[in-house]
């Protein structure tokens, strides 16, 4: 069918053609809502380049959760800022750190909220790398000993999920094996298999503070410039048991999302990282962007590209709108 016959504008005349003829609708079911929680109570410190996000501690954090749960937000993610930092990380296995404590919190409050945990060592360690340092470089498989550990003690503590984000090779498997081996076959890992080496984690590493001492983490996350290679990644990933693989960023790395879920046909997550949040609200803040027509563009993109889960910061601004 060609014009004058066909005249596609017909189904866009009115909102609620366009809406029944949407292919991808947006719920806060999408959603999972990051958390950066700290020690001590009754503290919020506000994080400068992320506006609308603080530092919390795990009180606080249990409240945020509540609040984005009655919005319909089925899921949270824990990131942990620690009292102490040292070479090996050794504070991320305490049972009574800041994540540890946030994931009893929230369980309490809201006991079929999603808490998922972030498992890496980057915001532990003194030097600020994802794993431990041998010879100038990260150690692979000393590092993956730590992981295993930290993933049964969030494990122990209560969460529903953990995430392991360092990109150590063989990290699945071997977290798959500590959680199957201690009696948590039912817990599942949702990796982050291609992580790439990206500029826009920058407002995040002030949030967590862990951006890393020395050198840059091209050793282990990905070269933006690859495909084959995440795919590679995300099977090696699914081999391992790893049940739900992300991308990371999602806005500019859309076509790996694409490729993933045409390929593979596996849950894929997207993470739309701190950078990608922030360049929209201060463009927002100085009024060059319409912020909220933005967030919801950008979020329905992520969907459309095939994203099953959206890890955002917008979370709750756009569930509140979803909700009208
Ligand atoms: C930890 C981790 C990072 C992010 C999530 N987990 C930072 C990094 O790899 O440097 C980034 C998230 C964001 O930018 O929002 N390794």
């Amino acid at each position: 069918m060609r014009f004058p016959i066909y005249r596609p504008r017909r189904l866009r005349r009115t909102r609620i053609l366009r809406e029944m003829l949407a292919e991808t609708v947006l719920t806060p079911r999408d959603f999972i809502l990051p958390l950066f929680v700290i020690h001590g109570r009754g503290v919020e410190n506000p994080i400068p380049s992320m506006p609308g996000h603080a530092q919390l501690s795990a009180e606080l954090a249990a409240s945020r959760a509540v609040d984005a749960f009655k919005l319909g937000i089925p899921g949270v993610i824990l990131f942990g800022i620690p009292e102490h930092k040292d070479e090996v990380g050794s504070s991320a296995l305490d049972p009574d750190g800041p994540v540890q404590r946030a994931i009893k919190e929230i369980k309490d409050r809201v006991p079929e909220m999603v808490v998922i945990t972030d498992v890496c060592l980057c915001e532990y360690t003194s030097h600020g790398h994802c794993g431990i340092i041998k010879k100038g470089d990260v150690d692979n498989d000393a590092t993956l000993e730590v992981l295993r550990e930290m993933a049964l003690s969030h494990v122990r503590a209560g969460c529903d999920m953990v995430s392991p984000s360092d990109m150590m090779d063989g990290r699945v498997g071997a977290i798959r094996g500590v959680l199957d081996e201690n009696g948590y076959s039912h817990i599942p890992i949702m990796s982050y298999s291609a992580k790439y080496a990206s500029a826009f984690y920058g407002p995040f590493r002030e949030a967590a503070q862990s951006t890393p001492g020395f050198g840059d983490r091209k050793s282990y996350q990905m070269d933006p410039p690859n495909t084959d290679e995440a795919l590679r990644e995300v099977m090696l990933d699914i081999e391992e048991g790893a049940d739900i693989v992300m991308v990371k960023p999602a806005l500019a790395y859309l076509d790996i999302i694409r490729r993933i879920r045409d390929e593979l046909g596996y849950p894929v997550a997207a993470y739309n990282v701190s950078g990608e949040y922030s360049m929209i609200k201060a463009a927002g803040q100085k009024g060059w962007i319409d912020e909220e027509k933005v967030m919801m563009e950008v979020l329905v993109s992520i969907k459309r590209a095939g994203a099953g889960l959206i890890l955002t910061y917008f979370a709750v601004d756009a569930a509140r709108i979803l909700n009208g």
